[in-house]
């Protein structure tokens, strides 16, 4: 039997400071590059009420009818982890009227834990992060593209490669209804081989089955129409001025008529970016435009457009390329006190140095100085201070070279000195 006290929650995992280090990195990454597209960050509760994920994201959504966190508070209101952050976004977009602000569009960025209750296996977990961008306000393919351009950008900055992406239009409210008609009367007469999730979906959401992984909604979905011949000419127009800027950037792309993806919101543009190697969950982006979702939230008539990026299905495919060095910890200076009396000048020894801005460590077991030094190797530090009775006694230390194992005797001040040049300060 599990032991909850000591397993975390399934679905979800630790970051350990291995780790760490490398979503650090990562971050880091994504911000410097959000940074020069110009996008700005934003951060938004980790739970929202669940009418705006009902409203937003669709209820017939398998996200809201299957996989959300809700809960009800002590207050006695319905609340929900978010299963995801373009609703959030749209929400804090209204709420704070960022549409009055002068510079426009408005171009927002954000990285956090979001919370689905999924069938857990590599690649899909229950609390998972996404760096995701949204833009609101621009209804020209211009955005679409330097969005789909910023996650390629940052895919390929990284070193990935065997990278596909895949683009289609959904279409909007002009356009689609005509087109799921069609798509019903094509389907219809196979209703019945349909998997029982696509059956409900003939009705409500027929598009979706176009997307199902299953055999038998592939088969019964072959040689169906196509939403991309029946749009109509603002979406043809708007698929056509992204393919042009595609191509003008050099971005390479594969029209996939059955992208239908899994929220329902979306108009024209969808998309999603795969790393093959990751099998099933191979998507590691996904995103499209959301042209109706402001004004169904009760907003002015705002176009949107953005993306998400799985961060853990991300670190797994750099992981694949061997793309994520080992994190290893280097400090500049290590403190060995050679007994117990010499700890406390050692110790405020140690304060000193990382006041002046160096990465300084000591001991903190007790240990003999063989040992400390083996730590201070460890640690890849450049140099150590060892700290004797006779030098306690001078109020002076022993500056070790562990590279070239060149010592001396200085004061503190001239440690300090001597540390900083060497590492650059
Ligand atoms: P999504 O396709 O549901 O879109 O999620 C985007 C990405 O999040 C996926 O491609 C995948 O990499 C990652 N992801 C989703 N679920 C899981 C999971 N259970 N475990 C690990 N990773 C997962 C959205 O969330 C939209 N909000 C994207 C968007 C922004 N569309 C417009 N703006």
């Amino acid at each position: 039997m599990t032991n909850l006290l000591t397993s975390a929650p399934r679905g979800t995992k630790d970051i350990l400071p291995a780790a760490s280090a490398q979503w650090q990195k990562l971050e880091k990454t994504i911000r410097q590059l959000c940074s020069r597209f110009g996008y700005q960050e934003i951060r938004t509760p980790v739970f929202e009420h669940t009418e705006l994920f009902i409203r937003g994201i669709g209820e017939t959504t398998d996200v809201v009818e299957k996989e959300m966190y809700t809960f009800t508070d002590r207050g006695e209101r319905s609340l929900t982890l978010r299963p995801e952050n373009t609703a959030s976004v749209v929400r804090a977009y209204l709420e704070n009227k960022l549409y009055g602000e002068a510079e426009q569009p408005t171009k927002l960025f954000y990285m956090g834990p979001m919370f689905r209750y999924d069938r857990p296996q590599a690649g899909r977990y229950r609390q998972f992060h996404q760096f995701g961008v949204e833009v609101l306000g621009a209804a020209a393919p211009t955005v679409d593209a330097e969005a789909i351009a910023l996650a390629i950008q940052l895919f390929q900055g990284l070193g990935l490669t065997e990278l596909t992406l895949f683009i289609n239009s959904v279409g909007c409210p002009t356009c689609r209804p005509a087109y799921r008609e069609q798509l019903q009367n094509y389907l219809r007469p196979q209703l019945d081989s349909l998997c029982p999730d696509c059956k409900s979906r003939f009705d409500r959401n027929p598009m979706r089955i176009l997307d199902c992984k299953s055999e038998a909604c592939r088969q019964a979905s072959q040689g169906a129409p196509q939403m991309l011949d029946c749009l109509c000419e603002e979406c043809h127009d708007h698929f056509a001025g992204l393919k042009a800027l595609l191509d003008a950037a050099e971005i390479p792309y594969s029209i996939n008529t059955n992208l239908v993806r899994g929220l329902d919101y979306y108009t024209k543009t969808a998309f999603e970016i795969q790393y093959a190697p990751l099998g099933a969950q191979s998507a590691v982006c996904g995103g499209g435009r959301y042209d109706g979702l402001v004004a169904q939230c009760g907003g002015p008539d705002t176009p949107g457009i953005g993306f998400a990026v799985g961060l853990e299905r991300l670190l797994l495919a750099l992981e694949k390329q061997e793309l994520l060095p080992a994190a290893t910890r280097c400090s500049d200076v290590f403190i060995a006190p050679l007994g117990k009396e010499q700890t406390p000048m050692a110790f405020a020894l140690l304060l000193q140095l990382r006041k002046e801005g160096l990465t300084a460590d000591m001991d903190f077991l007790g240990r003999s100085l063989k040992a400390q030094l083996k730590q201070a190797n460890r640690q890849k530090a450049r140099f150590a201070l060892l700290l004797g009775e006779e030098e306690q006694a001078n109020q002076q230390v022993l500056l070790k070279d562990l590279e070239t194992s060149e010592q001396s005797l200085v004061n503190a001040q001239e440690a300090i000195n001597a540390i900083k040049e060497e590492m650059g300060e």
